[in-house]
């Protein structure tokens, strides 16, 4: 998971390589650098180090010289540590090279090819760039040609060679390429937002095709050299919404988008009071002969899973699996043309999802995918796609993807629940009537940001924390256990509460901060009885409490009412609290709320 760009066209590119890096920076920022290639003079500048991009912009600032082609490179470490040496790009002769993916064999190649004297770091990627220069005899489609055939693994290969000005050439498997015309020139990069608000639409670069980039042209060939053209792809957000705004993160920016992304999601999908996904082009008899759905998914996205399979069952009265996508495949999962299989990303580049998926294609199930970046991988490796609305995001930390990854799970399971005879027009109305409140009742928990903050304030110190919840409530709680660790770096684990006495419950002493969510009308009673387990062993318990239940009269830490909706909707308003509690705890705490260490927003390695 690295940021790669690339720029060649009349403009210097110093500060254009580096501001798209710095979009790019939620990919990796464990280091960063750059390559020009001046086309007059032939030079070559490299600038790489340890560090974020804006440590490399100070590097930068003293070169004078102009050059108007270059590659940049943000990078999140997998091969070699955290060093000047590992940063790219990588300089091996005549080539300059930045990568992202993990080429598995390149150890192998190292020996094949006799190359441990030439190499200077620990990286896969400078191991490439030699293959390349030790193949280059002129002819950069050769080299390209003859080092891909010699790579296991996955790659996005971006490259410069010194007698080839102004030429950039751009190569992948399975990671990430996009290219565009950017007014001034031609630019590639690892996502659309590092694009720039010039770029109006955008290209995917096919897998083991070879992109050049020329000055006012982007050229495409296969392996044997025959020319290509492909799809370009309206760009239909404002890619300047990118920025922070007057937010001191995107996470709270996101957050605070989220009402009018979860309105964007339903939109295109509610015509004359009825769910209807003819806009995505997902055909009803998918959806009614399917005998199982099956949830391949990481992380959030796994979350939103979770809570579609409590919709599922009590919906559909159909069984249902949440699968992690990193396990599904070593599992024998049991997977027929029957089987309606659920990829959700955000990105659509999650490789251990995207391998999921193929996976389960080539099982014989049907699929959609339930993604946020338009022609992302996994978006155009499944049967049907239905897009969130939510915009870049940005943040590590995903928040507006997952509460509109729920609004489209929701729309496809009261879609199922119609074409499958259980909905009548009445039941979809009362369905579709909650489902349209939630963006208010979002809002509303928004609203009272500050009373979440003050909550925050109390577990700054915190070490461990647990959230405790049953049914929904557990499922809205592991991912709010996710945000918390994942922003704030304190130990959280989601319970359900019920399973706690079975051995946990040994963990809770003095003053251990418990979140106890209590949503749901049939599971309250049982709920609030565990947390009385809890206080008497010395938790403080901070309750998340739907409006409207009558609170016990055990001691709290401290208490937020949930704005009421129907039971099963209980997670827009409490996933939003759960959200902002993560938030101010890691903003409190001082910590890079947006980019949390050790971390990539996508994660594009199994
Ligand atoms: C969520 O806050 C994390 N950033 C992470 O778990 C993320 O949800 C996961 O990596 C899946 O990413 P995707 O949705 O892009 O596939």
């Amino acid at each position: 998971m690295c940021g790669i760009v690339g720029y060649t066209g009349r403009e210097s590119v110093t500060d254009q390589i580096l501001d798209s890096l710095e979009l790019l920076e939620y990919r990796g920022y464990d280091s960063a650098g750059l390559a020009t290639l001046n086309g007059q003079t032939g030079k070559i500048k490299l600038r790489k180090c340890a560090g974020r991009v804006n440590d490399l912009r100070g590097i930068c600032k003293k070169d004078k010289k102009i050059s108007t082609c270059g590659i940049g490179h943000t990078r999140w470490a997998t091969h070699g540590g955290v060093s000047d040496e590992n940063a790219h790009p990588h300089r091996c002769g005549d080539v300059l090279l930045v990568h992202n993916g993990i080429v598995e064999n390149y150890e192998e190649l190292k020996d094949h090819f006799m190359l441990h004297k030439e190499l200077k770091s620990q990286t896969d990627t400078e191991v490439v760039a030699a293959v390349l220069n030790r193949l280059y005899q002129g002819d950069p489609h050769e080299a390209i040609r003859k080092t891909v055939q010699y790579l296991k693994g996955t790659f996005a290969l971006v490259i410069m060679f010194a007698d080839q000005p102004d030429i950039i050439y751009a190569i992948r498997n399975v990671s990430p390429i996009v290219a565009a015309y950017s007014g001034n020139g031609t630019m590639l990069a690892s996502d659309v937002v590092a694009l720039g608000a010039a770029a109006k639409q955008y290209m995917v670069v096919p897998e083991y095709m070879i992109m050049e980039l020329h000055k006012d042209e982007i050229k495409l060939f296969d392996l044997n050299g025959k020319p290509h053209q492909t799809e370009f792809i309206d760009i239909d957000w404002d890619t300047t919404r990118s920025g922070k705004g007057n937010y001191p993160f995107y996470m709270e920016k996101e957050i605070m988008e989220q009402p009018d992304a979860m309105k964007a999601t339903i939109e295109s999908r509610v015509v004359d009071g009825r769910i209807d996904l003819s806009a995505d082009g997902v055909p009803d008899d998918v959806l009614r002969d399917c005998e199982r759905v099956c949830v391949v998914a990481c992380g959030t996205a796994m979350h939103a899973g979770l809570v579609a399979k409590v919709l599922v069952q009590s919906k559909l009265n159909m069984y249902m699996d949440v699968e992690y996508a990193s396990e599904f495949m070593y599992e024998d999962p049991v997977i027929d043309d029957k089987t309606l299989v659920l990829a959700i990303s955000q990105s659509g580049e999650t490789i251990d999802t995207l391998e999921a998926l193929k996976y389960a294609r080539r099982k014989g199930a049907k699929s959609i995918a339930v993604i946020n970046v338009k022609g992302s991988s996994i978006a155009r490796e499944s049967d049907y796609v239905m897009y969130t609305a939510a915009g870049p995001e940005i943040a590590v930390a995903s928040t507006k993807a997952y509460t509109t990854q729920l609004i489209t799970l929701f729309l496809l399971v009261g879609r199922m629940a119609k074409v499958r005879g259980i909905f009548d027009d009445a039941a979809e109305k009362e369905y579709l009537k909650n489902l349209l409140q939630a963006p208010e009742k979002m809002q509303e928990v928004l609203d009272q940001k500050y009373d979440i903050h003050k909550i925050a304030r109390e577990m700054l110190d915190a070490k461990d924390a647990f959230m405790i919840g049953r049914g929904l409530d557990y499922s809205i709680l592991l991912e709010g256990a996710l945000k918390l660790k994942e922003v704030s770096y304190i130990h959280t684990e989601a319970y359900a509460s019920g399973e706690l006495k079975h051995g946990t419950i040994a963990l809770i002493t003095e003053n251990t901060p418990v979140v106890a969510v209590v949503t749901q009308t049939k599971l309250k009673d049982k709920e609030l009885s565990n947390i009385r387990e809890v206080q008497s062993r010395g938790a403080s318990v901070v309750l998340l409490v739907k409006d409207g239940f009558d609170l016990a009269d055990a001691e709290y830490a401290d208490v937020f009412t949930l704005p009421a909706m129907a039971d099963e909707f209980m997670v827009f308003p409490a996933s939003a609290a759960l959200q902002l509690l993560a938030y101010y705890v890691s903003m409190d705490k001082g910590l890079d709320v947006d980019k949390p260490r050790n971390l990539a927003k996508v994660v594009t390695v199994e």
